[in-house]
């Protein structure tokens, strides 16, 4: 499976590595954390680590495509490009300020990203929810739930335009 993944987002990446704008719900919250250490889980193109390399973040930045993080790497001094999947990753406790999972679920990582939080650090997240319980789809609910030992500041489940996923939810967090 694990391959399968890394060929079919190395052949997506290899025809476009898609837009660079920032997302919205990371350039709304991100100011919450304190600007120190940031994760960036399944980033992609890294277009929201260069957004907070760019705030003064040092970035974490994760992805198992060989060509997305060929692109990023040694784009920016802040950014640590960490080619791997996150399928068999260990994430550490206690070390990051703010982490951002946009548009990937793995819910083995939920536990993890929990206590990789420092104290006062803040977590983004936003993802598709399925409604046929698709095993890449949240359920309704399920992230405000997976996270309820955070404060949550945010949580909205809003209509999609994706083809397969017609809604998503973003949650922003605090660890207490
Ligand atoms: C929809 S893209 C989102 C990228 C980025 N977070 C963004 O918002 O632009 C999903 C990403 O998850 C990555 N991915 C998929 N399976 C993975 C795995 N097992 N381990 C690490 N990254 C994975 C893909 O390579 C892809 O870059």
């Amino acid at each position: 499976m694990t391959d399968q993944d890394r060929k079919k987002w190395d052949t997506r990446y290899k025809n476009d590595l898609g837009d660079f704008a920032p997302s919205s719900i990371l350039t709304q919250y991100w100011q919450l954390a304190s600007c120190g250490s940031a994760l960036d889980i399944a980033c992609g193109n890294g277009r929201n680590s260069f957004f907070l390399a760019e705030k003064g973040f040092t970035v974490e930045a994760v992805d198992i495509s060989t060509v997305a993080t060929g692109h990023l790497n040694d784009k920016h001094p802040g950014i640590h490009v960490i080619c791997q999947d996150l399928d068999t990753w260990k994430i550490s406790p206690n070390r990051y300020d703010l982490i951002v999972n946009v548009h990937f679920l793995d819910r083995r990582l939920f536990p993890m990203i929990e206590r990789a939080l420092k104290p006062d650090g803040v977590l983004i997240f936003e993802s598709f929810i399925s409604q046929n319980a698709h095993p890449f789809g949240l359920r309704n609910n399920e992230l405000l739930h997976a996270f309820q030992t955070l404060r949550i500041i945010y949580y909205e489940e809003k209509p999609n335009d994706h083809e397969e996923f017609n809604q998503m939810a973003s949650l922003v967090a605090v660890k207490q």
